[in-house]
């Protein structure tokens, strides 16, 4: 073992993560209104998901049923309890708490709903980690108002937080304001993350969006607004909350040493990453943000006393996914290769998983070191994995060794992490049971080391089983990070 290597502590939060469109199911139950992923079809590795603004008949939607969370939430949070599960990260679906968004009354049979799930966690001992909003506004916004590029969305997103707040505030302690908000500064965030429709080509892949920058950049601003107010009626309502941010860490070497490459490096890491988290952890635009704006031509509509808001509502705590690294290059034609959402440039030093995404376990120590040296808040990697085709073997084993290879060195790196001193305290691989991908809409592409029966297709019993990673996560949590073999 590396002699810098630190052991994690004893309160460290280890755990797994799930969203509502890609877990629950249940899409029009108790209730429910639809959401702007449940107008989303499925689609593979290459061929994009579309929206459809009216569903149709014969096309898959895979959040209807996903892996039916809804009716099976205690199944599968004893099967956490059992792994020993410290911290559970879920979202809730807005639309099940108000159907349009725009409702005067919230939905009790939704609340209902979050009721006995938290109470299950409760039973177990498990901390919920709500994310507030992930991908999933009510479709009702989208149509109605072009979701967050209608500063009245963030009226109503704000309701729904003072609704959950008060509901849940004896229940929940840990919460993050948005999933990956940095998402909207990529063109593919336009409709998952800012309910925004695309204008004629309703193909989800960034290649393929009808994109209006301004638009993005100002639906931004309105999460923005509307995370800061969150984050100060949350610590009035309760002020243990430990409210959060959340991003997608884009960790983008430099192709080669060139000056040109290594500053096309830090320039996407300020814009892709610290742009979203200067606004929200310091509370105010950093100077390269209004730089680009000018030079782009955006023009915000910033209302008065914007930028008190932002700074009363800064954040407690950071998050992020983290998946892969790739690389920048300011020379043209380079090869490319895909990554969580976007793309990037190969690495030649790199594998990738069947989904071109490089796989880089040391990058997340780099991005832990990064990140920390910018802020000095507390830390959490809530999102994390390998997508991958798993196989049943004859007896119903799933033999994922690929799986825990891959979670084995990102856990190292995050050892390594602690050992130079970065304030990380918890750690919950995404999709920990399997569910459905955003990216593609697939059953295939599987991140749990709980398996569950359903194909591409939507067909399959929807039975639960444990993967060989189940047991080998179970022995890490067990033995605090030590026993990584
Ligand atoms: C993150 C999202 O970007 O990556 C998740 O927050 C998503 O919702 C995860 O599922 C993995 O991406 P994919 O496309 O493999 O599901």
């Amino acid at each position: 073992m590396n002699a810098n290597y630190r052991s994690f502590p004893d309160d460290f939060l280890w755990g797994g993560a799930t969203a509502a469109n890609q877990l629950e199911g249940g899409f029009d139950a108790g209730g429910k209104g639809l959401s702007t992923a449940d107008v989303m079809t499925a689609g593979t590795h290459t061929i994009s998901r579309r929206i459809t603004p009216v569903l149709e008949a014969g096309s898959h939607y895979p959040s209807h049923e996903a892996v039916d969370f809804y009716h099976r939430y205690a199944e599968d949070i004893a099967l956490f309890a059992e792994m020993g599960f410290k911290v559970f990260r879920l979202s809730i679906a807005w639309s099940r708490i108000f159907p349009n968004g725009d409702d005067s009354e919230p939905n009790e049979e939704g609340l209902k709903f979050y009721d006995r799930v938290f109470a299950e966690l409760q039973k177990h001992g498990i901390e919920p980690l709500v994310t507030i909003s992930h991908y999933e506004a009510p479709y009702h916004l989208a149509e109605a108002y072009n979701g967050w590029a209608d500063r009245r969305t963030v009226d109503f997103y704000v309701r729904y937080c003072e609704v959950i707040f008060n509901r849940y505030k004896d229940s929940v302690k840990y919460w993050l304001t948005f999933n990956e908000i940095n998402i909207l500064t990529m063109p593919f965030g336009t409709f998952m993350a800012g309910a925004i429709l695309p204008e004629g080509n309703t193909e989800l892949s960034a290649a393929g969006t009808a994109d209006n920058e301004q638009l993005r950049y100002q639906a931004l601003h309105h999460q923005f607004i509307a995370s800061a107010k969150a984050v100060k009626l949350g610590h009035e309502i309760n002020e243990h909350f430990r409210i959060g941010y959340m991003i997608a860490y884009m960790c983008s070497y430099p192709l080669t040493c060139s000056p040109e490459d290594v500053l096309l490096a830090q320039q996407k890491d300020n814009l892709s990453n610290f742009l979203c988290s200067d606004v929200q952890v310091r509370g105010a635009y950093p100077g390269f943000a209004t730089r680009y704006f000018r030079e782009k031509g955006i023009e915000l509509q910033i209302e008065e006393g914007d930028s008190q808001i932002l700074k009363d509502g800064c954040v407690d705590f950071y998050t992020f996914s983290y998946y892969s690294s790739t690389c920048v290059s300011a020379a043209p034609d380079q090869e490319a290769i895909g990554g969580n959402l976007v793309m990037g440039l190969k690495n030649p030093y790199l594998q990738a998983s069947a989904w071109e995404w490089q796989i880089d376990p040391q990058g997340l120590r780099w991005s832990l070191n990064n990140i920390y040296n910018r802020y000095r808040l507390p830390l959490m990697v809530v999102e994390n994995g390998l997508g991958a085709v798993d196989t049943v073997e004859a007896d119903g084993s799933v033999k994922d060794s690929y799986r825990i290879g891959y979670l084995r060195e990102h856990i190292r790196a995050m050892g390594e992490a602690l050992g130079d001193g970065v304030d990380l305290i918890g750690y919950t691989p995404w999709g920990c049971i399997d569910l459905v991908s955003a990216g593609t809409g697939e059953m295939k592409k599987r991140y749990g080391f709980i398996y569950v029966d359903k194909d591409n297709e939507g067909k399959g019993t929807l039975d639960r089983s444990r993967k060989d990673s189940f047991y080998w996560y179970q022995k890490v949590i067990a033995s605090g990070g030590t026993q990584l073999d």
